[in-house]
């Protein structure tokens, strides 16, 4: 697979850019991706909520919103898979087309709505690749039906739902494309929906409750962090996640599709998202895990976001345009860069660059 992308990839280019990613998760869950990756460099692995992870680099949701392809996505040598957003209910999402490549920028423009099959479709597809012994560490994004008035009872029942399988579940309320859903990154909100997921997950995983990671948009204002921040601190969220797609279009967009509506992904994120991260960083001194997403391509990008304080770096866009090879070759430069400077472990470089904390 990751010899025939060179050769499928212009292929892909032709088509739709929704049709082409149908066909790659198809063709993933038939098997036709690698298997049996290599194990990892020691010097990669984290330990993070309890957890060992064997690398840092992680597969970002949107990828698989259905958790259609788990396994093989695994195979790819991700050191974490998030799966969804999943919302309770099947829903249609916007009319296509919604996904717009900007090959010019390395960036992606989409407007997909959180189209989905829903809960129950997702739970008996993890539960299955769970009882086939599926390993590796699985985040669940949980997202509200665009009909639904009652944020928190959806998060709560994505929780009840799912938790089952996961061992971080993800409070998504930063996608740019699910009317209001924004306005849920407030501090009052915010506090609402953290205590009704950990309500959900006192019943369904009592004793044995997985970490509540919250995902947040690169275009708050300066005192919505800080209030996400305080929110994180005393209610105990135990992770955050920085950052979802922007709203924003950066000046110097090449794509003819820079105008189309919706949230920008891919290299022109890089530098909103980690500032966003770094940020986040001071903001909590350090005391809350930060997983670092936006425009990661490479293992430099990879080693900023840590140094910027991301104990775990997801991607999607970098994918697209690189294919899977992408994976072990961010995850090789990333460990060249660690011994480069002197690291022992990727949780000694986190947050390297932010000097006022340590
Ligand atoms: C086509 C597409 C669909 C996405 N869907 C979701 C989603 O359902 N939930 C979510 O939290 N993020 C979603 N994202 C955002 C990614 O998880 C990630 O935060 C963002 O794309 C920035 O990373 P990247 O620059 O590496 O793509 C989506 C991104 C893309 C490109």
């Amino acid at each position: 697979m990751m010899y025939a992308f060179r050769f499928v990839r212009p292929l892909l280019d032709l088509l739709d850019p929704e049709v082409a990613h149908g066909l790659t998760l198809g063709a993933l869950a038939r098997g036709l991706g690698p298997r049996g990756v290599s194990p990892d460099d020691p010097i990669l692995g984290i330990r993070l909520w309890g957890r060992d992870f064997p690398n840092p680099i992680g597969l970002a949701a949107g990828f698989d919103k259905n958790a259609s392809a788990v396994g093989p996505l695994f195979g790819l040598g991700f050191g974490l898979v998030e799966v969804g957003t999943i919302t309770p209910r099947p829903q249609a999402g916007n009319p296509r087309p919604r996904v717009f490549r900007l090959p010019e920028d390395h960036a992606v423009i989409n407007r997909l709505g959180f189209a989905g099959e829903g809960v129950e479709a997702a739970g008996r597809r993890l539960a299955q690749w769970r009882a086939q012994g599926g390993g590796g560490i699985l985040g669940v994004n949980l997202g509200k039906n665009r009909d639904s008035d009652e944020a928190a009872a959806d998060y709560a029942e994505g929780t009840r739902a799912l938790a089952v399988h996961a061992d971080y579940l993800v409070i998504n309320v930063s996608s740019p494309n699910t009317p209001g859903l924004r306005a849920l990154q407030g501090r009052g909100e915010l506090e609402g929906l953290v205590l009704a997921v950990r309500a959900a997950l006192a019943e369904a995983r009592p004793g044995d409750p997985p970490p509540i990671l919250v995902k947040v948009a690169p275009d708050l204002e300066a005192g919505d962090l800080a209030d996400i921040a305080a929110v994180a601190l005393e209610q105990g969220i135990d992770g955050l996640i920085a950052t979802n797609t922007t709203i924003g279009r950066p000046p110097g967009l090449k794509g003819r599709h820079r105008g189309e509506t919706g949230g920008l992904s891919g290299r022109p994120l890089f530098t909103p998202s980690t500032r966003v991260l770094a940020e986040l960083r001071r903001l909590t001194a350090g005391r809350v895990p930060l997983v670092g997403v936006g425009g990661v391509a490479s293992g430099a990008e990879a080693y900023a976001k840590i140094r910027a304080g991301a104990s775990l770096v997801q991607l999607y866009t970098g994918l697209i345009y690189q294919g899977p090879a992408l994976v072990p070759r961010i995850k090789a430069e990333l460990a060249a860069l660690l011994r480069r400077d002197g690291f022992n472990s990727v949780g000694d470089a986190v947050g390297a660059d932010n000097t006022e904390i340590d």
